[in-house]
């Protein structure tokens, strides 16, 4: 990607954060924190879940107010008491979950957020700046399209329009990347190359290493609230010692390749079934496979391929049309996901805060979501409060969950700590099958290794786990085999032996098939 180099003089500073702190209850998220971003800059925000990063963001943002801490936009001090504060500022963010209305156009959302709109809108005009503004930043927009058609990495495409057509020249982003496919990635980043050229400067909150590399300038580095380094030239790093800033110690490559073969005890056998998507359109076809006890099969494949469909289908959530699926020698073919469960199924969903958990509850409640019908939980006469806290104390240690206390509720937890508390509540009871949808997206690298040794000791257990990720990495360092999905079709199938980065690539964009 070719750079065009962003200003280096200090006093082309547009936003300058120094001595930022925020409380939460029990924790600080931002310890005295300094952050600065010059004009035409990627700067990386790093850190590890937890670390403070989207607080940092949210309080120039104007969503959570500082403590102390003092905020200078072009060497002006100011009080960004609210995004409208910060909208003047000439910033905006674009947050993890995205925030359009998906009932709504492209153009109707970008004029939601125009300013001065008049009491007659010109649609013709607004759709019109709309697909000047795509062309410049080579994305592809119908500002017809309603959002719900969308693909998420679009979606993100519009976000950003919207901040810059509303006149943003400081753009935060709050890891824009994670629920993008590598290819749509590439293009992102592009993108930002772009706009930086124009002058704009971006925060980019991301844990992929990689692409930090790749297209930021400099870096900052969060640990537990502080600030390990600020404003480093990214030229003179490499990933892993990016990763050592963020872990504060050196980390070992993993070894997942010890492993011993796989039994022959069918667990899941899924038999030509297909299934219709939510807009009544067939988005399984043929789908066959089966998963054996003690292996690893990975679920490979852009998203939006009919992987949310399978999920849906094999929990239980998603009646299928034709075909037949048997769990551990029960047919679940048309069964309640209470049954599921009971047939041995864990299910970690790729939403975690709206499927996998129920966030306004408290932490030992989530815990014992599946296990409250049951003693000791159960008493005679309703729940036992102290055998659940207990059960929490227990998992929450096992599993290195970091809360503040079990009576928290679960939306207040970072990504990588809610991820580790669904797992927890997962594997917490016997199982034979686990359902994994997108397990490590958002996760930082020591939560990442951790979800992934439980997978690997999980494996060891002689459970059957079927792993749907769109990080090749991922897949291929923990699968023992690998099946392709292409529009709700399995296009290809690999042996461990025969993973081979590009072939998988190929039959993931529908370019070659060999199933
Ligand atoms: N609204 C809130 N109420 C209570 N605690 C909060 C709240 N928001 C964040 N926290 C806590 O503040 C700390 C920092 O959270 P933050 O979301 O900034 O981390 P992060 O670096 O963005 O992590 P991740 O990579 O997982 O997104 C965490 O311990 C989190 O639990
Ligand atoms: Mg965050």
């Amino acid at each position: 990607m070719n750079r065009i180099a962003p200003s280096a003089d200090p006093k082309d500073t547009t936003v300058a954060m120094r001595g930022m702190v925020k409380r939460f209850p029990g924790i600080v998220a931002n310890d005295h924190v300094d952050f600065t971003l010059r004009r035409g800059e990627v700067h990386a925000l790093i850190g590890e879940n937890g670390a403070g990063k989207t607080t940092l963001m949210n309080m120039l943002a104007g969503v959570q107010r500082p403590e102390e801490g003092e905020i200078f936009v072009h060497d002006k001090s100011v009080q960004i008491r609210s995004p409208r504060d910060a909208d003047q500022c000439g910033i905006a963010m674009v947050h993890q979950e995205l925030m359009l209305a998906e009932a709504l156009t492209v153009a109707e959302n970008v004029a939601l957020g125009l300013r001065n709109l008049k009491w007659q809108i010109h649609w013709s005009s607004i759709e019109r700046s709309i697909e000047e503004q795509s062309r410049v930043l080579g994305f592809d927009i119908d500002p017809r399209a309603y959002v719900w058609q969308l693909s998420i990495g679009q979606r993100q495409r519009v976000e950003l329009l919207r901040a810059l057509m509303r006149g943003a020249r400081i753009l935060l982003l709050d890891e824009p990347t994670a629920v993008l496919s590598p290819h749509e990635i590439h293009q992102f980043l592009a993108s930002l190359r772009r706009l930086t050229a124009q002058g704009m400067s971006i925060a980019l909150v991301s844990h992929k290493l990689e692409e930090i590399v790749q297209i930021a300038d400099r870096f900052t580095v969060l640990r537990k609230g502080r600030g390990v380094v600020s404003g480093v030239p990214t030229a003179s790093t490499s990933q892993t010692e990016l990763a050592s800033w963020m872990v504060g110690q050196k980390i070992d490559k993993p070894c997942h390749d010890v492993r011993s073969p796989a039994s022959d005890v069918e667990v899941l056998d899924v038999h030509d079934v297909h299934a219709c998507g939510d807009k009544g359109f067939e988005a399984l076809c043929h789908v066959s496979f089966k998963v054996f006890a003690g292996e690893i099969l990975g679920v490979a494949g852009v998203s939006g391929n009919g992987q949310r469909e399978l999920a849906d289908v094999l929990s239980g959530m998603r009646p299928i049309t034709s075909g037949r699926i048997t769990l551990c020698g029960n047919d679940v073919t048309h069964a309640t996901p209470a049954r599921f469960l009971r047939a041995g199924l864990a299910y970690i969903p790729e939403n975690r805060r709206t499927q996998g958990a129920v966030t306004s509850l408290s932490l030992a409640e989530n815990l014992a979501l599946k296990t409250y019908r049951q003693p000791p939980i159960a008493k005679r006469w309703g729940l036992s409060r102290k055998e659940m806290r207990s059960f929490a104390r227990r998992l929450v240690d096992t599993f290195h969950v970091q809360a503040v206390s079990l009576q928290q509720p679960a939306g207040h937890l970072s990504g990588g700590n809610l991820q580790r508390l669904i797992l927890a509540r997962e594997l917490s009871r016997p199982i034979s099958l686990l359902l994994a949808a997108q397990p490590t997206r958002g996760l930082d690298i020591a939560a990442t290794r951790n979800i992934h040794d439980l997978f690997m000791a999980q494996r060891k257990a002689g459970v059957a786990t079927l792993l749907i990720s769109e990080d090749l990495d991922e897949l291929s360092s923990l699968c023992d085999r690998l099946i392709v999905l292409f529009r709700g079709r399995i296009v290809a199938r690999f042996d461990r032996a025969s993973f081979h980065r590009d072939a998988i690539g190929r039959a993931m964009a529908g370019i070659e098939t060999s199933a």
